[in-house]
């Protein structure tokens, strides 16, 4: 018997069959496209950012390298296709240090680094300011990410560290860490994001430690709607030596 697909659409597919009058295909299109507009440069982004600063800071590679190997019940014959298959969710949900250090990337490197909002009616802000119907007004998700009186003396430098308590990842309000908006709009597929960036992330550097193709070479932001990379990041991969 075939097994039944279990990827987002044919999920959405199958409780559509509930309630086909409401989950027609216009709008299952829809879905289709917000998931690809908010769901793919976003994380593709965050991934290049995070790999860039593993380089930059080999010892927390090193950390995370360590913590996949000890979360995955793996075995030494597994390729990345095997490999990929033992990365349910207990497991990823083990990978602190992987989730402190992509939170840490998003602090410094939010994929959407300025976010815009329309007031919907006149109104005055907590900090007495007013605004009128149709007034636009952006919020520098950037800037929060680096703020001293955010985050303290450190707040430009990468210590994902900050994100853990004895090894646990802790959350911080999402009024402070700003990267996926806050509030009834916040991002939809957060969770959605860092489980699919961790199984990316896991596989590729259980097989491999990564270093910069030039040491010399800054990346350059490219900012759109998403903060780019400019010319993509060039890596050098090793195989990793996998303790057995
Ligand atoms: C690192 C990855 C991601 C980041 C940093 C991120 C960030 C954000 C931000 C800042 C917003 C608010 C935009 C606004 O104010 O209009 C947002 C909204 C949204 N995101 Fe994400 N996102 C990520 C990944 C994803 C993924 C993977 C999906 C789905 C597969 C997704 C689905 C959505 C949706 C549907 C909204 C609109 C929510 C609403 O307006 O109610 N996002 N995201």
């Amino acid at each position: 018997m075939q097994k039944a697909r279990e990827d987002i659409l044919s999920r959405f597919i199958l409780a559509s069959e509930e309630d086909p009058e409401t989950m027609n295909d216009r709008y299952l299109r829809d879905i289709v496209l917000s998931f690809l507009i908010a769901g793919k440069d976003t994380t593709a982004d965050t991934l290049s950012w995070f790999f860039y600063m593993l380089c930059k800071n080999p010892v927390v590679q090193d950390k995370v390298a360590s913590e996949i190997e000890e979360s995955v019940e793996w075995a030494q014959e597994d390729n990345m296709e095997t490999f990929t298959t033992r990365l349910k969710q207990g497991a990823i949900d083990k990978m602190h240090c992987l989730h402190a250090t992509l939170t840490e990337t998003l602090r410094l490197y939010p994929a959407v680094p300025v976010d815009g909002k329309m007031a919907d009616e006149d109104d005055v802000l907590p900090n007495g300011y007013r605004v009128i119907i149709g007034d636009g007004m952006n919020y520098m998700i950037y800037a929060m990410g680096r703020m001293k009186y955010l985050w303290g003396e450190d707040a430009e430098e990468f210590r994902p560290e900050r994100w853990l308590a004895n090894g646990v990842f802790q959350q911080e309000s999402p009024y402070k860490f700003v990267s996926f908006n806050a509030g009834p709009r916040i991002c939809l597929g957060k969770e959605f994001a860092y489980r699919q960036m961790k199984i990316m992330a896991a596989t590729l550097i259980h097989f491999f430690r990564f270093i910069l193709e030039d040491e010399s070479k800054g990346p350059i932001y490219k900012t759109m709607f998403t903060l780019h990379m400019d010319k993509g990041l060039y890596l050098f991969a090793q195989h990793r030596k996998i303790s057995a």
